[in-house]
């Protein structure tokens, strides 16, 4: 099949991709760089700047001028709503651009890109909409005073983001940031640096003033640190895994700043005797193995009730073993490699994990014969899961599905309860007080039914449990993005 070619405009840009801070390109202080891998081929094909400390500092410092002066903040918000609006544009005007430099940088398929990219523009649209909308109010006093609210921006806001959506990630701590009057120091992830640096420059194409968006990229124990423990940062947003949430929790302590944290999964997927089944299959299989597993939502523990056991089984494994696994920039790609050779390691590991747990493998269970230097891994769906086994307890972050068999509705909740995570849940049936029952009984931030894996920027989405706390996008990022301040005149 044949390999799309690589636009004229993706290797320009990866010629010398750098920082954005202050407005400006920047190399690392150190002028040390690191390389960035394309999962399909295990080789680097450019390189980026080592930010570390000192280039945190200077981006900080930039945002926070940028932030006291109020050069965005000040502006009347139906410019605001103008730029997000704009940056909206030119994101969907390049998506050709965007998707395949994403699909370069994390190996997703590029259709899948396109659709990521497509999102990120929506969260901007969406945001647009902010800036016109959100205000204070007027308090109850008695005839002396006079009292209202001011909603106001918390300042400089750092985002800490992870590589498996690098451009939805960091256009979900962008986008609201901008809307409710604050500045941003976005640190994307290591293995993925590319579209965050890209959309800083759009950012600045469309009209936002220097230093309100700047990017540092580096290394999370050394800029990701920096920029969390920064006392001139009043917000950290960071979506990654637990392990390293605890890490950001501690390191803010220093200034409380503002936290949110959006942290790892084992989301239970439930289907029931009564769901149709082909749907249930279908809507399963693309819950667990989109983007090769790597979703922080993945339905990677499949309850299913005994009596469909044995079918359902059959029919999830026909619908896995339809999809190719292949090079990202193939047309026919259904799914790519995992992002890095750490990853690679991790997922293979859990899968003689899972063997040795005594798990049976239906279908995958080891990687594909021709690897040519890529990280690919065969989907891979174990039966005969406990939910005590380490494969249902643990986040895998790669395409491995574990297929538990339950008894009922009771016994449903109670397993989908049984783990440390929280953020979501998918439901299959067809009947309507069972889905509203399961909806209710789940701990967790988000239930799917009858479908699985959808967003919307006006959707809420967080977790319960380790999974994190806060919410991101909606209503609710408005509490996340400002804080208010009370204002009193005496009248006499
Ligand atoms: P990670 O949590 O280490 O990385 C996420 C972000 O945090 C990156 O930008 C990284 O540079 C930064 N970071 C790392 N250590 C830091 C520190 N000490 N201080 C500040 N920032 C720091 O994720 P990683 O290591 O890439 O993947 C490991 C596992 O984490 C995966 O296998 C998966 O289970 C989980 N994960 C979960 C994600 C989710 O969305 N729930 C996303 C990415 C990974
Ligand atoms: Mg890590």
């Amino acid at each position: 099949m044949a390999q799309a070619e690589v636009l004229p405009e993706v290797t320009k840009f990866t010629e010398q991709p750098k920082m954005i801070i202050g407005g400006k390109t920047a190399d690392a202080v150190t002028a040390k760089t690191f390389e960035v891998i394309d999962p399909s081929t295990g080789k680097a094909f450019t390189e980026v700047p080592l930010g570390d400390l000192a280039d945190v500092d200077a981006a900080v410092a930039a945002a926070r001028e940028a932030f006291e002066d109020r050069r965005w903040a000040g502006l009347r918000p139906g410019k605001k709503t103008e730029v997000l609006f704009k940056i909206a544009d030119l994101i969907k005007r390049n998506i050709p651009e965007l998707a395949q430099l994403e699909s370069l940088d994390s190996g997703k398929p590029v259709k899948l890109a396109s659709g990521e990219i497509w999102a990120a523009a929506e969260a901007f649209r969406y945001y647009a909409g902010w800036p016109t909308k959100f205000h204070g109010e007027t308090n109850a006093t008695d005839d002396n005073m006079f009292s209202y609210s001011l909603r106001e921006p918390l300042g400089v806001c750092g985002g800490i983001i992870p590589w498996n959506f690098p451009m939805i990630m960091a256009s979900w701590k962008v986008a609201p940031a901008l809307a409710f009057g604050n500045t941003v120091v976005l640190k994307p992830a290591e293995q993925t640096p590319l579209t965050a640096i890209r959309l800083a420059q759009l950012c600045l194409e469309a009209g936002v003033p220097d230093g309100v968006v700047n990017v540092v990229t580096g290394l999370g124990p050394q800029a990701g640190q920096a920029l969390a423990q920064h006392d001139n940062v009043d917000k950290i947003a960071f979506t990654g895994s637990t392990e390293v949430g605890r890490k950001i929790l501690h390191a803010t302590e220093g200034n409380l700043k503002r936290v949110t944290l959006e942290l790892g999964g084992k989301s239970p997927n439930i289907v029931f005797a009564d769901a149709n089944i082909r749907r249930a299959s279908k809507g399963s299989m693309m819950g667990v193995f989109l983007n090769s597993g790597q979703v922080c939502t993945a339905g990677s523990r499949i309850l299913v009730e005994s009596s469909i056991h044995d079918e359902f089984v059959e029919s999830l494994v026909e619908s896995t073993e339809s999809m190719k696994v292949g090079p990202a920039l193939e047309e026919d790609t259904g799914m790519g490699p995992v992002v890095s050779k750490e990853q690679l390691e991790r997922v293979t590991g859990y899968i003689d994990i899972g063997r040795s747990e005594g798990a049976e493998v239906a279908t995958g269970g080891g990687v594909p014969g021709d690897l040519n230097g890529g990280y690919f891994v065969n989907p891979t769906i174990f039966t005969g899961v406990r939910n005590e086994m380490r494969i249902a307890q643990e986040e895998i972050f790669g395409p491995v599905a574990a297929v538990i068999k339950v008894d009922d509705v009771d016994e449903a909740i109670a397993v989908a309860n049984d783990t440390i995570y929280g953020l979501a849940a998918a439901v299959w049936t067809e009947s309507l007080s069972k889905a509203h029952r399961v909806a209710r009984g789940i701990r967790a931030g988000t239930v799917w039914v009858n479908t699985a894996g959808l967003y919307d920027p006006g959707i809420s989405f967080g977790g319960y449990k380790q999974s994190g706390y806060g919410r991101e996008l909606g209503l609710q990022s408005m509490e996340t993005y400002t804080q208010t301040k009370s204002v009193w005149i005496n009248l006499k």
